[in-house]
């Protein structure tokens, strides 16, 4: 029998973890470069955290079981219910506003895609307590120093910014809409991109029978494409001045005002927001919004909260597709190769000393040909050999020799051992002195 990964799920070898590694340096050095402090949660939740809140679309594709106490549980298919429910237990302590950022493994079943698996990592970042656009700003300016990170210009990657309490004045106040109508009616205008039909159908559902309000609606979604009427609004004034702050952080460039983004999830109240390759390629780069009600709905204090989830699988895919396949990285340093076991006493301490210092050191584990153990060193990277012979040795040398250039140099065994300074391959090994 042989077995693989289930669908949907990623076996991810060293060379494509170098890219992983790459995407999340990146997170976490931005996230900190903005004050934003790292925590975690558990992957299984008790099921209900996300039946309550998420909205439909998640919830058919929960990874969900009864556990052996008899507790409905699920995966948790993203990280923003569990940040709810520790600010329910925690915020009260805290100074306002929280800044804070996780890098969870989520989980969900979906149709496998291009760019859309069964379990991704998400960054989030989020800002709790604050409920003005100086916070919108400041989340989606992470979202954007991200991608400027990873080399993406504004010719690249677009922001594109929404505000739900736009549409829904101009939906109630402009065309009849009921306040217990709006929730269906964001959740068609959401489909629109995937499915013009789908929404439709959704719409004609919220207003069974009214033809003429539907009729209405499909017009005004029809028409959203153009955001200047709609930037009119008096509700448009928290998104302006979101605007406005991107500007003066220099950023504003990446963005684009765009009324057809709603997102799924039901929870969002304000702005909402997601990236995407200027191409369109591709799903969501990223998507967030503010969700001022979450928390308290959960059975926590009043707190006005924004952020984002932005995965590592579309990110993989734009970064594949510029830059090829990803490349190994060198492993070790410093390779140190025996011509002969009586020595090898010499060369553990040797490896014991470098290693203590950080350098990355290997050694073959048996009795290996000279030739053979260069070898290894070269299919590691390695960008050094430290060669130990018995008569360098009794005379307290070894040999060093830069693997590129192949210049070799007969130095003193306590100088490689305390100071040589072995340049990491990627950086370019020096011929020795
Ligand atoms: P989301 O839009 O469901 O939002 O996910 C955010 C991002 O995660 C997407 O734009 C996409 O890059 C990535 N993603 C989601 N599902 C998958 C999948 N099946 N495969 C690969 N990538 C995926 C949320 O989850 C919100 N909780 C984000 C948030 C945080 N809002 C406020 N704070």
């Amino acid at each position: 029998m042989r077995f693989t990964a289930l669908p949907g799920f990623r076996d991810v070898h060293p060379d494509a973890f170098a890219r992983r590694r790459r995407i999340f340096g990146v997170w976490r050095e931005v996230a900190s470069r903005y004050g934003f402090e790292e925590y975690d949660g558990p992957p299984l939740e008790p099921l209900e955290l996300y039946t309550s809140k998420s909205g439909p679309e998640i919830v058919e594709q929960l990874y969900h079981f009864t556990d052996r106490g008899g507790r409905e549980v699920a995966l948790r298919p993203e990280m923003t219910p569990t940040l709810a429910r520790l600010m329910g237990e925690r915020a009260a302590a805290l100074r306002k506003p929280i800044r804070w950022f996780s890098v969870p493994q989520l989980f969900r079943y979906e149709r496998q895609q291009r760019g859309r698996l069964r379990e991704h990592f998400q960054l989030n970042v989020d800002i709790i307590g604050e409920p003005g656009p100086a916070a919108d700003a400041e989340v989606i300016a992470v979202a954007i120093d991200i991608v400027r990170g990873l080399g993406f210009g504004p010719g690249e990657v677009r922001v594109r910014l929404s505000d739900r309490r736009v549409l829904a004045e101009v939906l109630t106040s402009g065309l009849g809409v009921l306040e217990s109508e709006l929730a269906g009616v964001l959740a068609a205008f959401d489909r629109y991109e995937r499915s013009k039909e789908a929404a439709e159908a959704a719409l004609e559902q919220v207003f069974a029978g009214d033809s003429r309000r539907a009729h209405e609606v499909r017009q005004f979604a029809a028409a959203l494409g153009d955001p200047a009427p709609l930037l009119e609004a008096s509700a448009a004034e928290p998104l302006k001045a979101c605007l406005y702050q991107l500007e003066g952080l220099g950023l504003g460039e990446y963005v684009d005002v765009d009324f057809r983004i709603v997102r799924g999830l039901a929870y969002y109240t304000g702005v909402v927001f997601e990236l995407f390759d200027a191409k369109r390629s591709l799903r969501a780069i990223c998507g967030g919004g503010r969700y001022d009600t979450l928390i308290q709905s959960l059975g926590g204090p009043d707190l006005p909260c924004v952020g984002f989830g932005m995965g590592d699988v579309v990110l993989g895919e734009l970064l594949a597709d510029r830059d090829g396949p990803p490349r190994a990285e060198a492993a070790i340093d410093v390779f140190l190769v025996l011509v002969r076991e009586e020595e090898r006493a010499a060369l553990l301490a040797l490896a014991a000393a470098l290693r203590a210092r950080g350098v990355r050191v290997e050694y073959a584990l048996k009795k290996q040909a000279l030739g053979k153990q260069l070898e290894l060193a070269g299919s590691r990277g390695a960008g050094w050999a430290v060669i130990i012979g018995p008569d360098e040795y009794a005379a307290g040398k070894v040999k060093v020799r830069a693997l590129r250039s192949g210049t070799e140099a007969t130095l003193g065994i306590e100088e490689v051992r305390t100071s040589f300074q072995f340049t990491r391959t990627d950086e370019g090994s020096e011929p020795v002195q």
